[in-house]
């Protein structure tokens, strides 16, 4: 180390002894990120620790809210070099004479979980979560943990925590074994790992994972572990590597020596790094992060604080909303003017909660206390009170109009009034009250109480304060937020109706739902557009064309659907839809009546059909949403390109390991789809017309997915 990196060492780690134990404490904000200058600054630590007689051993702990998140994730993939296996910070830890304590709280994850799993002992407060996320960035633990995680807990909980990537209670890493000891929460950290380190200061010999061997043997007495494993995974990790990987390294903990099997796993660590699963999973992860960024919300804007909620409209929509919001903590309200409906749905709600207590999620004081938090109303005047009223009634603008005033009329001042519509122009319901200021909309996508996408969309007038509070109000229910500017559809339905729209044309041209439904689930969907058309119902997307057909006449006219929907085939609920279905089964067979009715319709549009190749069908569904978002942007709809992505992960299932749409569309190239949307506008009209978005990227050679929206207010 030099002295501008030993000086930027020493202000991301610090240490003070207290009674003969060093407390070393990583103190790099907002999460204790193991970047440039913190593992030099806990070796140089333990190194002075080491050589003074009267430290008889060491803590380690993180400062702020968090252990530590784990490795610096924006360096993964720029090249940088890293210390030698042997030489890192783990590996020096794990050698130490002096025995070290990993105090935990809040966080430990990653390179984080690694560190603690180099020290001697770990102890953490009941309240921390520790965990190898890492597959979900595209990566592997590369610190050790393959390696030293087995070692510790066994090679079959090793690999689930692994290959899920899953965060572990405190509670339960106590019971795997990889924790030592548990602090009450609320109770000191650093003076009960002091008093920790001084009880075990004098055993000898060091418990050093390295040297575990017993819980290995877990390997040997069921060889078929590791294969069971890559089974079990099969088709959920079609098209990925790194979860294969994650397996592969912690076989090698079983098979190998530990330092050949720290070499392989860093081998494997290395030759991920650059993949695309690998950079368009660590894209989803800030993308994510940056979309609840609000450039338009200026830094000093206060949020309002929400203790209660009132809901209008106690049918699916209402009620997953009313679930949400119960788990989150907060008082609800539901109303319906229909009091049969509110009594139906409040059971429906109780079935929820009781099958949540059955299937061992929630126990039945925390069922009972979430019901508890749900009350029916049955005026507008006892909601008055409530700090924001959730609109969740039938999808028809004059309904949910006639709403929005009794909601001004009856809530407090200040209140903030939101709507759940999936696609009206905001600015017409909120033209109806005094405080358009405080209307915003909250798109839930079903099952609300569920789904993890909120699409937050802003009305002309929302105020910045309304816009942040109703963000917040989001990430409270556990929501992934994108914010979006009112116009009809939204982001979310203007970029999905190009592929709503192809996905039904395909099938005059020669395709059939199931080779459709196999290219996406292919792709990497868990489910095709028919299949999940089915689940939601066919009158339900006819009702959505039929709004959307003034604005986009050109994509409204799909004779096929209407036929379907006209012989009352609705999809599951009616037992047939694009397939059928068996009594009480779920699972779609494709239906020789649906193939007649293709039939009927290419001889009455006098269309030869013709076998369309998979890739074809691909770019056909996808490549009409990428130009509908290149104009979404144009038109500074959204903030930026990669909350397209993040809504598309989060509301529509799209594979994650595929970045999001315009990621994805990046990897084909801008100019080879204009190129196909160009010659498709030829050959299939307006629909097809190239944004000039697409053409401009297309042009400059730049990315799609780091185009921003314009400037909007
Ligand atoms: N590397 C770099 N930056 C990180 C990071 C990491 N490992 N973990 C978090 N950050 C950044 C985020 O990008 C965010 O930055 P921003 O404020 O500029 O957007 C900030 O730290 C706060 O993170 P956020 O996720 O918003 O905080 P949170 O409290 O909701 O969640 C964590 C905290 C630790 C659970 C979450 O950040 C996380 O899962 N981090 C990644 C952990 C991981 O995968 N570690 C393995 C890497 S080896």
């Amino acid at each position: 180390m030099n002295d501008l990196d030993r000086n930027v060492a020493a202000s991301l780690v610090r240490m003070a002894v207290q009674d003969g134990v060093a407390v070393i404490v990583i103190d790099n904000p907002p999460v204790n990120a193991l970047g440039p200058g913190v593992p030099e600054g806990v070796i140089d630590a333990v190194n002075r620790a080491a050589v003074e007689p009267s430290i008889k051993a060491i803590v380690l702990m993180g400062a702020g809210r968090n252990f530590i998140a784990g490795a610096d994730i924006r360096h993964f993939g720029t090249g940088m070099t890293r210390p030698p296996v042997g030489q890192r910070a783990p590996d020096l830890l794990d050698q130490s004479a002096k025995p070290i304590v990993a105090a935990i709280h809040g966080y430990a994850l990653g390179g984080g979980l690694e560190y603690a799993l180099a020290c001697h002992y770990r102890i953490a407060t009941a309240g921390a979560r520790v965990g190898l996320p890492e597959v979900l960035i595209g990566a592997i633990p590369g610190g050790g943990g393959t390696q030293r995680l087995p070692r510790l807990i066994g090679p079959r909980a090793a690999l689930d925590m692994i290959v899920s990537g899953r965060h572990v209670s405190a509670m339960e890493a106590v019971k795997l074994g990889l924790l030592d000891d548990l602090v009450p929460e609320g109770s000191d950290l650093r003076a009960a790992a002091v008093a920790f380190a001084q009880r075990i200061a004098g055993l000898q010999p060091l418990p050093r994972v390295r040297d575990m061997s017993a819980k290995l043997r877990e390997a040997q007495d069921d060889p078929g572990l590791f294969d069971a494993k890559r089974q079990a995974i099969a088709h959920k990790a079609r098209n990925q590597q790194v979860p294969y990987a994650a397996i592969a390294a912690v076989e090698a903990s079983c098979a190998l020596p530990f330092a050949d099997g720290l070499r392989h796993e860093r081998h494997l660590f290395e030759t991920l790094e650059t993949t695309v699963e690998a950079r368009a999973l660590r894209y989803a992860f800030f993308a994510e992060r940056e979309a609840a960024k609000l450039p338009d919300v200026p830094a000093a804007t206060p949020a309002a604080a929400i203790a209660s909620v009132a809901i209008i409209g106690a049918g699916t929509m209402g009620a997953g909303i009313a679930i949400a919001c119960a788990d989150a903590g907060l008082t609800v309200k539901l109303f319906d003017s229909m009091p049969g409906a509110l009594a139906e749905s409040l059971t429906r709600i109780r079935r929820t909660y009781d099958v949540a207590f059955a299937r061992g999620r929630l126990s039945a004081f925390e069922a009972s206390q979430r019901l508890g938090r749900i009350e029916a109303v049955h005026s507008y005047a006892a909601i008055r009170d409530c700090e924001v009223a959730i609109e969740a009634v039938y999808e028809d603008l004059d309904t949910k109009k006639a709403v929005f005033a009794e909601l001004d009329a009856a809530m407090k001042p200040g209140a903030l009034l939101l709507t759940s519509t999936s696609g009206f122009d905001i600015d017409l319901i909120a033209g109806t009250t005094q405080r358009p200021q405080n209307v915003a909309g909250t798109h839930f996508f079903s099952p609300a109480n569920v789904t993890k996408l909120l699409e937050v969309v802003i009305g002309s007038r929302t105020a910045p304060a309304a816009l942040l509070t109703t963000v917040r109000l989001g990430r409270r229910l556990g929501k992934t937020c994108v914010v979006a500017r009112t116009c009809e559809g939204f982001l979310t339905g203007r970029s999905r109706a190009p592929l709503d729209t192809e996905m039904v044309l395909l099938l005059e041209e020669g395709a059939l739902p199931e080779q459709v439904d196999r290219v996406l689930v292919d792709f990497g969907y868990a489910m095709g557009p028919f299949a999940a058309s089915d689940l939601a119902g066919l009158d339900v997307a006819q009702a959505l064309r039929a709004r959307r057909a003034p604005a986009d006449p050109g994509r409204s006219a799909l004779p096929i659907a209407e036929r379907l929907v006209a012989l009352g085939r609705l999809g599951q609920k009616t037992g047939a839809g694009w397939y059928r279905y068996q009594e009480g089964n779920r699972t779609p067979h494709p239906d020789p009546v649906v193939a007649q009715v293709i039939r009927d319709q290419q001889q009455a549009a006098g269309i030869k059909s013709r076998t369309i190749a998979d890739g074809e069908i691909l770019h056909r569904l996808l490549f009409g949403a990428v130009n509908e978002c290149c104009r979404v942007l144009e038109e500074g709809l959204v903030y930026r390109a990669s909350d397209i992505d993040v809504a598309w992960l989060h509301g529509f299932g799209f594979p994650r390991y595929r970045g999001g749409l315009m990621f994805w569309a990046d990897g084909i190239g801008a100019a080879e789809i204009h190129r196909q949307v160009s010659a498709w506008h030829k050959e299939y009209g307006e629909r097809w017309a190239p944004a000039p978005l697409l053409a401009e990227v297309a042009r400059m050679g730049t990315l799609l997915h780091e185009q921003t929206g314009l400037p909007r207010r």
